[in-house]
């Protein structure tokens, strides 16, 4: 029989989901223990560190959840056998990139890490365990996991009787950077489940901090499903606007004019509207892409190429951003330098998965542009690994050797501030909207540049005006105001 009074949680992945959304539970939950355990002994041990700046993952507020449950009911562990044969419930967070190889290369997700974690939890658990899904996955995956756990497990330590399993699908929606908000005070949790008692044992831990009526409680391929087009309608409307942002430049209007004025339409809403370099982040276009096979999949080609195209445009609005600056720039960037502010794929967060400012630095690099990259939380072994990985080698060894290829093309460094990152630049790009870059004093930075300089703002937030009373030429993304 299924308990609905968890008193014991294993999640597997220690990741940007697994870490704060466990940390949440553990705060909110006091009596419940919770381990977070993962196969990466490094990202345990940052987990682990006395100094809360250390912890792997940077986000707003963390160390403060960290701080008040760790080491009381919140663990960090790599005893992931151990951790899993104590729980009533364990939860699968780990990662789901897109298929580098095989069938379904470059658009299905990669299901060997969760297809592990079934098979570990059907080895490991005791007695009657609720397995969770909270990875992003395909629609049906929990048939899959189902399918593992079914074949008949006995529990040795326990008299030898039959372990049982629940499959619950409970996606996370937490956006990184405000991920701690997102998880205490959540629009709505889902749960997608068949057992109506396996369903509400996951609703009761939720319930300690968020109503009911934020709980929805759906069947399982409607949750998977749910969660992958939340993320497909998030995207659309990224594009959409950077559609319009290029529009805007061409006929004079400001995108952010036009977003205010669209937004303002209760049907439409002001969120997500607004333009930049493209969107960024580890599950966007990996979930587009995964949707679309999906439909291809399931015979539906023009449901795929529709939302394909909220990628191709994503593509096309870095590649243009690229493409401008060189542009501006008399046509050629070879030896120019020009300077990087923002590395993260958004503000307050240090992740770099998909960040637009790979694609665009690479494209920079390429055409001879020596560049100086600076931002505020990813250090210079995480923008190395990233550009390496950006020539498209499969393997770390290898993308760490392509450093070399990538400088006989153009150069870049790692700078540890504004100035010394924009000092001698004919060009600033700024990427990320981090705070920094909204109060740079244009005045004192202007004389350091070689002249005619350029900033190119991709996120729209550098007072313009003070840019060009500092002699400063500007490009703004989505204004065409001269
Ligand atoms: P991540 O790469 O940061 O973390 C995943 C962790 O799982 C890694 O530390 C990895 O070592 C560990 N792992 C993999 N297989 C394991 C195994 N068999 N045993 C133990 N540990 C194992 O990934 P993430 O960003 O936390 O994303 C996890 C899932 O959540 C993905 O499906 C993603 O699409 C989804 N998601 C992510 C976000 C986000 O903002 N990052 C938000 C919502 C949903
Ligand atoms: C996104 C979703 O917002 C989350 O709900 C979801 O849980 C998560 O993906 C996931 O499944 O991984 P995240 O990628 O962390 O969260 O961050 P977002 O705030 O959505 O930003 C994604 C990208 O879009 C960033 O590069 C951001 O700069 C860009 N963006 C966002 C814009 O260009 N314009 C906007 O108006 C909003």
């Amino acid at each position: 029989m299924i308990s609905t009074d968890i008193k014991n949680i294993c999640c597997i992945g220690a990741g940007y989901v697994g870490g704060p959304t466990m940390a949440v539970i553990a705060d909110r939950c006091p009596s419940i223990q919770v381990n977070v355990v993962d196969l990466n002994e490094n990202r345990i041990k940052d987990w682990n560190d006395s100094d809360l700046s250390k912890l792997p993952v940077y986000e707003p507020g963390l160390d403060d959840v960290v701080a008040r449950a760790r080491g009381r009911n919140l663990h960090f562990t790599t005893n992931i056998e151990e951790s899993i044969a104590n729980a009533d419930m364990v939860f699968i967070s780990v990662n789901t990139p897109t298929k580098i190889k095989g069938v379904g290369a470059g658009q299905a997700s990669d299901l060997r890490w969760v297809e592990a974690c079934a098979r570990q939890v059907a080895q490991c658990s005791r007695g009657n365990t609720i397995v969770v899904e909270k990875s992003t996955l395909p629609v049906r995956t929990a048939e899959v996991i189902k399918s593992i756990l079914s074949s008949p497990q006995r529990d040795n330590r326990n008299s030898g009787e039959l372990k049982t399993f629940e499959v619950l699908s409970n996606p996370e929606f937490l956006a990184e950077g405000t991920a701690i908000v997102d998880l205490e005070n959540p629009d709505r949790i889902l749960i997608g489940g068949e057992s109506e008692s396996a369903v509400e044992a996951l609703a009761n831990i939720y319930l300690q901090w968020v109503p009911n009526e934020k709980i929805l409680r759906t069947s399982l391929w409607s949750s998977e499903l749910a969660k992958l087009t939340a993320n497909a309608f998030l995207a659309q409307r990224i594009s959409s606007i950077n559609s319009v942002s290029a529009l805007c430049e061409a006929t004079g209007a400001d995108v952010r004019e036009v977003a205010n004025a669209i937004g303002t339409d209760s049907r439409i809403g002001s969120k997500f509207l607004d333009s930049g370099p493209g969107f960024g982040g580890s599950c966007f276009k990996k979930d587009i892409l995964n949707l679309a096979y999906l439909c291809r999949y399931f015979g539906l080609p023009e449901v795929a190429e529709y939302w394909e195209n909220v990628v191709k445009l994503n593509n096309w609005q870095q590649a243009r951003i690229a493409q401008l600056v060189v542009q501006k720039l008399f046509g050629t960037v070879a030896t120019k330098k020009i300077a990087i502010l923002g590395f993260a794929f958004k503000a307050d967060t240090n992740d770099t998965r998909e960040s637009p400012a790979i694609m665009i630095a690479k494209d920079l690099l390429e055409e001879g542009a020596e560049i100086a990259i600076y931002d505020p939380k990813v250090n210079n072994e995480q923008i190395k690994k990233c550009l390496a990985l950006a020539e498209n080698k499969e393997d770390l060894s290898q993308a760490y050797k392509t450093q070399d290829a990538m400088n006989s093309e153009g150069k870049w460094s790692y700078k540890n501030d504004v100035v010394s990152a924009i000092s001698g630049a004919d060009a600033i790009i700024i990427l990320t909207e981090w705070n920094e870059f909204k109060s740079l004093n244009w005045e004192s930075l202007a004389p350091l540049m070689r002249h005619p300089a350029w900033v190119f703002d991709a996120r729209a937030v550098a007072d313009k005006t003070a840019i060009r009373c500092a002699g400063l030429n500007i490009w703004r993304v989505g204004d065409g105001s001269k």
